[in-house]
């Protein structure tokens, strides 16, 4: 018992999960760890179809659908009556000049990334007020806290999900509701896979050789991303913390510099730093 309190595999025994973005990378992973810790874990996406996969339970889910989310969030607490813990992981990923985004395309980043977490939590929300308590975790990026060049509607999405999480978690608080952000720098998934680039980018020359400078330094740290277990493992404790603070950020130490960099340094030696690791100057 002393042993499986100080792992924290006592603590999260028997509570009711729900993580979107389940059929791969971090989703996937975090399902799989918590619900090894004895957690129920319900792992949703649109490729998912009910059913078990390995030690989780699955749902269908698109988080751009109303309807679809409100009724696997129902089922859940049909058959639960509760549901402890929520992890917004559901993303992809767009890449392209603002010039060479359309709107639709910005649009349906958007509706994935921003009003995807929006629509679980409206309907999650309930839930916990009545229990008197649940965990929020969004998952959020370092680009949610630093703007990446051809990523701009991908870093716009987060730094959005970022506010509105900033401003719920002390709507909620005196609910018991605890609310918290993990931003991730690089881990392996199929993040680069899914990634979408806009119709405009892939036609025109104009960005054409900064853009795939500026990719071809992302797709190298990507490359280099470690399996996300330790999300996982920041989850668990996000879980079982009793007062988690507002942002975790996870990664490579040399990626999680970024964000304290920007907050010390000038902000044009910043940018020129930034730029430079970019290949763009
Ligand atoms: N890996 C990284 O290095 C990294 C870094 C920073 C932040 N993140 C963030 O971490 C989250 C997970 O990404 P990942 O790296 O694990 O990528 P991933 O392997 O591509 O997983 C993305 C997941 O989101 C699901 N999804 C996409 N659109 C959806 C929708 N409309 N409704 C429901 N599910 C949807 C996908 O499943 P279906 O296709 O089956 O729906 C998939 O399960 C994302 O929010 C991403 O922005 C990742």
């Amino acid at each position: 018992m002393a042993q499986e309190q100080k792992t924290g595999r006592a603590s999260g025994g028997g509570k009711v999960v729900l993580i979107t973005g389940a059929s791969s990378g971090i989703g996937r992973t975090c399902c799989e760890y918590l619900a090894g810790l004895g957690m129920t874990v319900y792992g949703a996406s649109r490729s998912l179809s009910g059913g078990d996969a390995g030690n989780f339970k699955t749902l269908r889910m698109d988080v751009t659908d109303d309807a679809s989310v409100r009724d696997g969030i129902k089922n859940i607490q049909e058959l639960q009556g509760r549901i402890d813990v929520v992890m917004n992981c559901a993303g992809y990923g767009i890449a392209g000049a603002v010039e060479e985004t359309s709107p639709e395309e910005a649009m349906a980043q958007f509706d994935t990334n921003f009003f995807g977490v929006h629509r679980v939590c409206r309907a999650v929300l309930p839930i916990m007020r009545q229990q008197k308590g649940g965990v929020i975790i969004n998952v959020s990026s370092l680009a949610g806290l630093l703007a990446v060049p051809f990523q701009s509607f991908y870093s716009a999405s987060k730094f959005a999900m970022e506010g509105m999480t900033e401003a719920l978690r002390m709507e909620v608080r005196p609910f018991g509701i605890r609310v918290a952000l993990i931003e991730p720098g690089d881990f392996k998934s199929e993040f680069p896979a899914n990634r979408v680039n806009t119709m405009d980018s892939v036609k025109s020359n104009i960005y054409r050789e900064l853009l795939e400078r500026c990719v071809g330094v992302m797709r190298e740290e990507e490359k280099n991303g470690k399996a996300p277990l330790p999300v996982a493992r920041l989850v668990e404790r996000i879980i079982n913390d009793p007062s988690p603070r507002l942002r975790y950020t996870i990664g490579p130490f040399e990626e999680r510099l970024g964000p304290k960099l920007k907050s010390v340094l000038p902000y044009r030696v910043y940018e020129y730093l930034f730029m430079k690791h970019y290949k763009l100057v």
